[in-house]
Order: C-alpha cells, then sequence, then structure tokens
C-alpha cells in the first residue's frame, strides 16, 4: 500500500483520489480549508489549478522533498484561449520540476477528463493515463499505484519533456470540448 496525497478535493482531486482509493492505498487530501496540514504521502498529486501551483511548491519544497511529485495541470491561457501560458519549449511540469530540485517530478493524468478517471472509462474502452518523467523508478512507483485498483492503464510516454506535448494534447481536448465537438465525460482514449 502506497502514501498518496492530493492537494485539491475539486473535479480532479476527488477523481484521482477514487483511482488510488481503489488500489487499496491511504489518500489524504489536503484543500486551501485544510492548508496548515503536513504532507504524509510519498506520492503527491497537485491537482490544484495552475496558478496555485508555484506558490504550494515554494512554501512546501522542504516537505516535498525526496518525493514524487505529479503535475496535472492544463496551463491554458484563458484570456486568449489560444494557447498555453508557458514558455513556447516549457511546460507547466518544467516549471514545477525546476522549483523543486529535490523531488521527482512527473506529467501525468492532464490528458484525463475527470469523470474517466471517475468512471474508468473512455467510451468502451479503459481510461489511459500518460505519464511522462525523468526519474525510472519513480515513474515505476506512480504506475504501481495508479494501476493497482485496475480502473486505468497506464503508458509511459517518455522523459519528462514530453510534459510539452502532454500539455498541448491537454489543451485541444478542452477546446475540443469546449467547443461541444466532444464531451467533457469522453477524450482521448489510447488503443494500444
Ligand atoms: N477538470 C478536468 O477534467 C481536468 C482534466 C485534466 C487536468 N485538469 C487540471 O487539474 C487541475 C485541477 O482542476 P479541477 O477541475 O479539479 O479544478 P477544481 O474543481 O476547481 O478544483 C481545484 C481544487 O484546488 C484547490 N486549491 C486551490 N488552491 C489551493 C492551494 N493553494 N492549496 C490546496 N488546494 C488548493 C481547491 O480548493 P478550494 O476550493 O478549497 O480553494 C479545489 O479543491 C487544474 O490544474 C486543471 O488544469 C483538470
Amino acid at each position: 500500500m502506497a502514501n498518496i496525497t492530493i492537494f485539491g478535493t475539486g473535479n480532479m482531486g476527488t477523481a484521482i483520489g477514487t483511482v488510488f482509493a481503489a488500489g487499496g492505498h491511504s489518500v489524504q487530501h489536503i484543500d486551501s480549508d485544510t492548508s496548515d496540514q503536513t504532507v504524509s504521502g510519498d506520492i503527491v498529486v497537485l491537482a490544484v489549478p495552475y496558478a496555485a501551483i508555484a506558490s504550494i511548491a515554494a512554501d512546501r519544497a522542504d516537505q516535498l522533498a525526496g518525493k514524487i511529485i505529479v503535475d496535472i495541470s492544463n496551463p491554458v491561457n484563458f484570456e486568449t484561449f489560444d494557447g498555453l501560458t508557458v514558455a513556447t519549449d516549457g511546460s507547466a511540469a518544467a516549471e514545477l520540476a525546476a522549483a523543486l530540485p529535490q523531488s521527482q517530478v512527473l506529467k501525468a493524468f492532464n490528458t484525463n477528463f475527470a469523470a474517466t478517471l471517475a468512471t474508468g472509462k473512455v467510451g468502451d474502452d479503459i481510461t489511459t493515463v500518460l505519464v511522462a518523467g525523468d526519474d525510472a523508478e519513480a515513474k515505476a512507483a506512480f504506475t504501481a499505484a495508479a494501476t493497482a485498483g485496475m480502473t486505468v492503464k497506464v503508458i509511459d510516454a517518455g522523459s519528462l519533456k514530453r510534459a510539452r506535448e502532454l500539455e498541448a494534447m491537454g489543451f485541444l481536448q478542452i477546446t475540443l470540448a469546449a467547443g461541444e465537438k466532444i464531451s467533457w465525460t469522453s477524450g482521448f482514449a489510447v488503443i494500444a
């Protein structure tokens, strides 16, 4: 059993909590009302808006050292709705890794709408989580924890540099749903 901490009790925090709880893991949730809690998990999921990540990293760098930190954000520029707010050759995950050099930062869950994590389904297919990161052991530990409940599959998408592509996918998927071309309960599926 792994100890998981999830920042955020919104759509994604709740849905990701069900994925880990299905695997029998202990799940601690921290939100704005409980932000005085100490992080107890070895795997920490930041299920918060992109804008909240920098301050959590700055305030908790010591507590997060040595832990696996999972960035799930889609740093969409909501003013233009025409791209991401991060550098064109960067990603939110790369920014987080730079802010937390003592942690193992992964990108995951950002290409999954919350509903597809809660149900474990995209259409008739099992939901697939794409994970990117530079630390093979961290990716293996994350994959084992996320798949223990057998509600989702996980595919290793490569190094943390691939977070750029995952964030572009996440943005594209949001534009499709916002444009009512797909529903918020569907999304990209991976047929392996
Ligand atoms: N929704 C999706 O389907 C989806 C899909 C892929 C990726 N994402 C990404 O997932 C992240 C969360 O999205 P969401 O839809 O779950 O948003 P949400 O429903 O608005 O939930 C956000 C959560 O973050 C918490 N929070 C905000 N600032 C915090 C802080 N400083 N410390 C602790 N908790 C804090 C909020 O708590 P309070 O309400 O108490 O402030 C709330 O529980 C975003 O980065 C988004 O880009 C979302």
